[in-house]
């Protein structure tokens, strides 16, 4: 059986941004780790319009070009983490607008999070974030929790000390466990 597709999601598209660094630093991690095919999905390179199909998701009748392709890329993930920085106490408008964009391709996923901000770690933006996760019915696996204030991204490289590794080796453990437990929900049903 091939590996579970795992999709590591940078939610910043601002210029200058870090969060890059930081999604590529977990990504290598992931792939290190032996147990899941990695890809990263870079929100500004998606590039997607504030939402502009007539239709709500839930029907899955896309009229744009933009969403056919972003369906594709969630459909093929298997496990997702979202590297989400922390603005004005929640996560940012591109997350947002991109999770908003389709509702069956996130069913049943697996999904963690990799928050960072100032001392508060990005938390509150986690927690904005995983009421949105329910909404969808994706299944929360954990947390990876980053001060930029202890641990800058210098020169676009940023390295997770010691605590950070310690949480995304258990973040890593929980996508796998859930990933196969969660597939043969995400099946389509013989009758479908
Ligand atoms: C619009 C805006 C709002 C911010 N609000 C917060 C905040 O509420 N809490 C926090 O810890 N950091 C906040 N910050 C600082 C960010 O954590 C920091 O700039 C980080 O680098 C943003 O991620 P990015 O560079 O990947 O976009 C804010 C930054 C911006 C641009």
């Amino acid at each position: 059986m091939s590996m579970p597709h795992l999709e590591v999601i940078i939610g910043s598209t601002r210029p200058g941004r870090v969060g890059p660094a930081i999604a590529r630093w977990f990504a290598d991690v992931a792939v290190a780790d032996g147990r899941f095919d990695v890809e990263l999905v870079d929100l500004a390179q998606v590039n997607l319009p504030l939402l502009d199909e007539p239709n709500h998701p839930i029907q899955r009748r896309y009229e744009h070009e933009h969403t056919r392709r972003w369906s594709a890329t969630i459909e093929a993930a298997d496990a997702l983490v979202f590297v989400v920085p922390e603005y004005n106490h929640s996560f940012n408008a591109a997350t947002k607008n991109a999770i908003d964009y389709l509702y069956h391709e996130w069913r049943y996923k697996p999904v963690g999070i990799v928050s960072y901000g100032g001392p508060i770690m990005g938390t509150r933006s986690a927690q904005h974030l995983k009421t949105v996760f329910s909404a969808l019915r994706m299944v929360h696996a954990g947390d990876v929790s980053i001060s930029l204030v202890t641990t800058p991204v210098t020169d676009g490289v940023f390295a997770g000390a010691e605590g950070v590794q310690r949480a995304t080796a258990t973040l890593l453990d929980e996508l796998a466990q859930l990933g196969s437990g969660l597939r043969h929900l995400r099946a389509p049903s013989p009758a479908s």
